[in-house]
């Protein structure tokens, strides 16, 4: 008896012993790569925004989420609401997977939320402004294969909180195995909700109108050009201010392939809407959001107050690629920073401009120099994992010019321009951990042009996600890194001759 107590006691011992070493283990990854001013959930696997909406004070992110582990899988909707769009409070699980009649369930897939405040949908008591709709993908699934995917609404009372699905779901059901991804918004010329939602294998957007988010009925379709080297995911089609006048123009963004063919990316398209029809400009080149590995099914905002004159976007920071086996635990996955979008009229057509939404407000110590002569390698005297940094460089006689960031021994994220082709390349072949996918070491490419011989930089780094905007946000690339040895170098390049590093400015955000 004393021998069984003893092998009980030594192995709740050992039990203890792993247990705590995998909770330090845990700790340290949290440590290493959780970022500090992107969103990450708790712990536990996430993709796409969903439901972006403001609603009182309010902006709510729900987002695909797997309650029950670090995979994808079990597909719900978690919830956080932020009063900055920058610092999040996390909320309990909103849109919960549920089992049908038969033996199949239902996972809640992406769409979007909009605030009924006219109660065109009639789930809400007279006189109340508050009441939410989401409209999702009801996938129904039989644990191993998916069946069908039809679109489903819910409601909520209580500001997102809690929710009750519709009895008569699905709203809108073509027997369809791949249909999905419904967004969602108020068109106000003819006092109606549109939707845009994909057929993904046939490359097709189509776009409904409802008078009550109940009834659906087709407008129009559009697709069947643009990037194709993916399935179509995630649409979304809203209207868009063009910089420096009064026009207004409307945007469809897609989730689909990347540049570099086998990644995935967003493109869009620039046109007209009519309340019916979506009419593209011409382009003779695919348009695409974001040119890094890590920035998909991204979504606008709905309901925005008026403070906000532009749509604020914000996406999925992973590569489905790759994107279950990146070295972070307990969470995997991220959002991006919310990006503010405006269009730009350039001579080669309607141009995408993205901004970050301001950090000031997290803003920790500030690092600032001008004139900063460099012919080689000048290393900066600030580090750090998590910070802005901005930057307007004069070319000069210099034949590349770049900075490396989160540098240590052995390691770096490399971003260099060739003055000579214009190609701006990061590199993250030697960023730290590149080993967990074949897929991941990467250089990224745009092609830009300096602004009267300046090339502006503006990059956000977050311990294991940069994002580049360059010239003002034209260009734009966002990619996740790991490094391994945490030293946040950064050292300013120059070759080939001498580059000045104008207003150079590193705000560490906290
Ligand atoms: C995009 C996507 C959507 C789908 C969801 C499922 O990343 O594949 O099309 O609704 O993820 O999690």
């Amino acid at each position: 008896m004393f021998k069984k107590l003893g092998i009980a006691v030594l192995s709740a011992f050992v039990i203890f012993a792993c247990q705590t070493e995998k909770k330090e283990e845990i700790s340290d990854q949290i440590e290493e790569y959780r970022p500090v001013y992107h969103f990450t959930p708790p712990e536990n696997w996430i993709n796409d925004p969903n439901g972006l909406v403001y609603l009182d004070g309010e902006y709510h992110l729900f987002y695909q989420y797997n309650p029950f582990g670090n995979d994808w899988g079990h597909m719900s909707w978690g919830h956080a609401v932020s009063k900055d769009l920058l610092t999040w409070e996390h909320l309990p699980v909103a849109i919960e997977e549920y089992k049908n009649a038969d033996s199949t369930q239902t996972m809640i897939f992406s769409g979007s939320a909009v605030v009924d405040s006219a109660n065109t949908s009639g789930f809400f008591e007279a006189g109340k402004k508050d009441g939410m709709v989401a409209i999702f993908t009801s996938h129904v699934h039989d644990g191993k294969e998916g069946l069908a995917q039809h679109q489903s609404i819910g409601y909520s009372t209580d500001k997102g909180r809690t929710w009750k699905l519709y009895d008569k779901n699905p709203v809108l059901d073509l027997k369809m195995k791949d249909f999905r991804d419904p967004n969602v918004f108020w068109y106000a010329p003819e006092n109606k909700w549109l939707m845009s939602v994909v057929k993904p294998q046939e490359y097709i957007t189509q776009f409904y109108e409802s008078k009550d988010l109940k009834t659906w009925k087709l407008m129009s379709e559009f697709g069947k050009r643009g990037d194709m080297t993916k399935i179509w995911e995630c649409p979304s089609l809203f209207p868009i201010p063009v910089e420096g006048s009064n026009e207004k123009k409307w945007i469809l963004c897609i989730s689909s392939g990347h540049r570099e063919k086998n990644y995935l990316a967003m493109q869009y398209f620039v046109g007209d809407f009519d309340g019916k029809n979506f009419k593209a400009q011409d382009q003779n080149e695919v348009l695409y959001i974001d040119e890094g590995k890590d920035f998909y099914a991204g979504i606008p905002f709905n309901n925005l107050p008026s403070q906000h004159k532009n749509p604020i976007m914000i996406g999925w920071i992973n590569d489905w690629e790759y994107a279950g086996k990146i070295p972070t635990l307990p969470f995997k996955g991220a959002m991006s920073v919310p990006r503010e979008l405006t269009l730009k009229n350039t001579n080669d057509g309607y141009r995408l401009i993205q901004k970050p939404v301001s950090l000031n407000s997290l803003a920790g110590k500030t690092f600032e120099k001008s004139d900063v002569k460099v012919n080689g390698i000048e290393a900066i005297d600030m580090s750090g994992e998590s910070y802005e940094l901005t930057t307007d460089i004069t070319l000069g006689t210099a034949q590349k010019v770049g900075i490396n960031l989160l540098k240590s021994e052995g390691e770096e994220s490399r971003l260099i321009y060739d003055v000579g082709s214009g190609v701006l390349a990061f590199d993250r072949t030697e960023s730290g951990n590149v080993t967990f996918s074949d897929r991941f070491p990467s250089i990224e490419k745009v092609t830009v042009k300096p602004e009267n011989g300046k090339l502006k930089l503006h990059v956000l780094v977050d311990r294991s996600i940069v994002t580049i905007f360059v010239n003002g946000g034209e260009k734009v690339m966002t990619d996740m890194v790991f490094p391994t040895k945490h030293e946040g170098k950064i050292e300013l390049v120059s070759q080939g001759g001498e580059a000045t590093f104008d207003a150079l400015r590193i705000v560490e955000i906290k």
